[in-house]
């Protein structure tokens, strides 16, 4: 028996399996752990690495989730989601974009995050490329590898304001087929928004080629200046991601929704019930309430928009270089190709000396990242004024 279990390969080599291996890390939270180190030791840090909200979830989200922990039992629910938060987010459509959508089609999932994986997992089998904009967030490319699909780079063009064409997706497919295209629009990093027209030829192209076509739209609400449609105006086929986490201030809350056709709804009721079973029944009980709080979200994106203009006049003269076109989400990506052709040593260095916390491109684009940074202005006003007063000294 003792010998027979010491000579098992799976008891003698300490290794994950390879698709694990394919998966890099998130830099951005390996930041995070750096900067709350230096915190440990007493020293200030400005944390501008991870894309997070630092104002609370709505005030009405918060009075839902405390009487609903008053009232005792937080039962699972349908793997779908309450019947009632399905109701409210399919109203959600028909107020905020005029476009009608069927309760029956939306899914409530753990944060847009496992909307993904449930996307990927219910739409492609093994081997399958699915288009990934590059820079791009890197959990697509990541969770792509893991579940043994090809994530396909489609390079974001300056000539374009980093927005992907039906044009370069066509080109993409002629090297070598595709199955799915991913697209988000706010974007992160560049925080481009797709704009109507082009948004409309890329769902029509996608169509055309005969790939499914995901959007995600998590950053939506928080634009300045440029309207975000949902890409189910012009195809209502198409996979729609989206989240309480950015816009609702409510990251922790891991709470999120896809909008699917029809068909694929029970596909993905079989995996969710077997992935997670439920979302949290507290988040989605308290997520009913977001949507009304239109003044509370309306004075976190003014803040946004402030810090943004802030960012945007600061960063010039301190020769960070040109940022991508920010109009929506909560990011700048600076190009700081003058400065490094190491973005991730820049971005310790910059840890260390200077107290200011963020994120190497590395994470949102393995070409160019290194002559990159993402600064997150989600923070406060007066973090971002710290940021700059920091960086001021530290780039002199
Ligand atoms: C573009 C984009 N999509 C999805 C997510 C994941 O968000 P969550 O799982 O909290 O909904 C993020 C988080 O930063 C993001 O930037």
């Amino acid at each position: 028996m003792t010998k027979r279990m010491t000579q098992s390969p799976i008891l003698t080599v300490n290794q994950s399996s390879r698709r694990a291996a394919r998966v890099a890390p998130f830099l951005a939270m390996d930041v995070m752990s750096a900067a709350a180190a230096r915190e440990a030791r007493g020293e200030g840090v400005v944390h501008m690495e991870v894309g997070q909200p630092s104002a609370p979830a709505p005030r009405a989200v918060i009075a839902a989730a405390q009487s609903a922990l008053a009232s005792g039992a937080l039962p699972y629910t349908q793997a779908l989601g309450l019947p009632s938060l399905r109701e409210r987010i399919a109203r959600h459509y028909a107020e905020t974009y005029g476009v009608s959508v069927s309760p029956s089609r939306i899914v409530v999932t753990t944060g847009s995050s496992a909307g993904f994986v449930l996307a990927f997992l219910a739409l492609f089998d093994a081997g399958a490329r699915i288009a990934v904009p590059q820079p791009g967030y890197p959990a697509y490319r990541s969770l792509l590898n893991a579940l043994d699909l090809i994530p396909a780079p489609l390079t974001l063009r300056d000539a374009d304001r980093f927005a992907p064409t039906g044009a370069a997706l066509r080109a993409l497919h002629a090297r070598a087929a595709l199955s799915g295209l991913l697209v988000m629009s706010p974007a992160n990093p560049s925080g481009t928004v797709i704009e109507p027209e082009r948004l409309a030829d890329l769902c029509a192209t996608a169509r055309e080629l005969g790939l499914r076509f995901i959007s995600d739209e998590i950053y939506h609400g928080l634009a300045y200046g440029m309207p975000t449609d949902t890409a189910l105006r012009y195809d209502d086929e198409a996979i729609v991601i989206n989240s309480f986490s950015k816009t609702w201030c409510m990251t922790g809350w891991r709470i999120g929704w896809m909008v699917v056709p029809d068909w694929l709804a029970r596909p993905v009721e079989r995996l969710a019930q077997n992935l997670y079973i439920s979302a949290p029944y507290l988040s989605q009980v308290a997520a009913l309430a977001a949507f009304d709080a239109v003044e509370e979200v309306e004075a976190v994106r003014a803040g946004y928009a402030a810090n943004r203009a802030l960012l945007l006049d600061a960063f010039p003269g301190l020769g960070l270089g040109r940022t991508h076109p920010a109009d929506g989400a909560f990011y700048l990506y600076a190009d700081v190709s003058n400065l490094t052709d190491d973005a991730s040593a820049f971005c310790r260095r910059m840890l260390d000396e200077a107290g200011v916390a963020a994120t190497p491109g590395l994470d949102f684009d393995a070409v160019d990242g290194g002559h990159h940074v993402r600064f997150s202005f989600a923070g406060s006003q007066a973090d971002c004024v710290d940021a700059v007063r920091r960086l001021k000294g530290w780039l002199r």
